[in-house]
This record gives structure tokens, C-alpha cells and sequence, in this order.
């Protein structure tokens, strides 16, 4: 193995997956985090191992609402677009056999949080604001949030007021550093032990 690629050896085995895709704690999963912690990758990779479907809120929205999330910011505003995400999370949240990505602020709203935590499992995508900060800077204009003279600011001031609804999440992953491939087997083991350590008495 060279680097942080994943090989045969370091993808956790199929088995492994099939259990843990049939555990019923696991009907639908979660992804919540900062804009650009790559959540979008990252679900539509977990779905693929569990051979789940996979739905991204804010494609979901443009979809629906027929225009990009840049244009709905623009011209209905932040209040309009939030609306739009809770609808559709309430939505999605009744969908089986479904990977969630959700935009960095869906969740953080407590009765939205509260509704996916009761109807799935929550996983936090965890990355530092220097890393978030390299990967943002990438594309700031697809972020209405972060088209700003002072990304860095924002985001630091936005990382510490956002990080008590993502640390409600049930399980945590702290993806620092590993490649897509290496951290979505990184997140199949810690939603392993989350379902293990808390539902024991059922036989997985
Ligand atoms: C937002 C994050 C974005 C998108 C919108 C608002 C936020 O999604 O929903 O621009 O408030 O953090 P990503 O987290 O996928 O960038």
C-alpha cells in the first residue's frame, strides 16, 4: 500500500458491509458537517458500499425548485432557501435505504436536527477550519456563504458557532488527511461500532 490510497487490503470486506447495511438502526445515514468537508463524496461512496441510494439535499432543492442555490440566495434569500432545505429534509428523512448529504446548515437548527436524529443515523464529517479553508477557497462562488472579502473570518466564526449541532451527531469521523476512498471504510467502522456499542442486543 503507498499513501493513503485505498488497496483490496485496507476496503473492509463485503460481508462486513452487507451486516451492517441490514442492521436496523441503519435505514437511513446521515452526512452533516462544514461547507467543503466533503460530504457529497464522501455519501455517494458510502452508498455505493452499502448499496444504498443516494440523494444530496441541495441537488434535491435545485432540482425541485429549478434553479441553482446561488440564484434562490440571490434572489429569495438565505431565509427562503432554508425553508426550501427543511421541506426537503423532512422529505428525504422518510426514504428507506438512503446516504443523506446534507448542505453545512441544514442541521443546524435544532428542530431540523432533532428530526434527523430521531430518523436516521447522524454522522459528523469533522475537518479543521485550515483544511476547510484550502478546499472552500476552491470554489467560493458556488458558496453564497463564503463569497466574501474575508472567507477565513467567516469561517472561523461560523466553524465555532455551528460546531454544537454537529457535535450532537451519533457518530463522529475525523477525516483529516485521508483520501475519499479511505475515509468512507473510516466511516463504515465507526457506524459499525456506533450500532455494535449501542444496539448490543441485536444479532450483528
Ligand atoms: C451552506 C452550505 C452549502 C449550501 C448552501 C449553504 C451552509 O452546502 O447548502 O450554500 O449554510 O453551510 P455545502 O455544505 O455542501 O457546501
Amino acid at each position: 500500500m503507498s499513501g493513503s490510497h485505498a488497496t483490496d487490503d485496507t476496503l473492509l470486506p463485503t460481508e462486513f458491509c452487507e451486516t451492517l447495511a441490514r442492521h436496523p438502526a441503519l435505514t437511513r445515514l446521515v452526512l452533516t458537517g462544514f461547507m467543503g468537508c466533503g460530504k457529497t463524496t464522501l455519501g455517494r461512496k458510502l452508498a455505493e458500499r452499502l448499496n444504498f441510494n443516494f440523494v444530496d439535499l441541495d441537488a434535491l432543492i435545485e432540482k425541485n425548485q429549478k434553479k441553482r442555490i446561488t440564484d434562490i440566495f440571490a434572489s429569495e434569500g438565505e431565509a427562503a432557501f432554508r425553508q426550501y432545505e427543511r421541506n426537503e429534509l423532512h422529505n428525504v428523512l422518510k426514504w428507506e435505504h438512503y446516504v443523506i448529504a446534507t448542505g453545512g446548515g441544514a442541521l443546524v437548527c435544532q428542530e431540523n436536527l432533532n428530526h434527523a436524529l430521531d430518523n436516521s443515523v447522524v454522522v459528523y464529517i469533522q475537518m479543521d477550519t485550515h483544511d476547510l479553508l484550502e478546499r472552500i477557497l476552491f470554489s467560493p462562488k458556488e458558496r453564497p456563504l463564503m463569497d466574501v472579502p474575508n472567507p477565513q473570518q467567516v469561517i472561523e466564526t461560523m466553524f465555532v458557532a455551528r460546531s454544537p449541532f454537529y457535535e450532537q451527531a451519533q457518530v463522529h469521523v475525523n477525516t483529516l488527511g485521508l483520501k475519499p476512498s479511505l475515509a468512507t471504510e473510516e466511516v463504515l467502522k465507526s457506524l459499525h461500532n456506533y450500532v455494535t456499542r449501542f444496539l448490543p442486543n441485536l444479532p450483528y
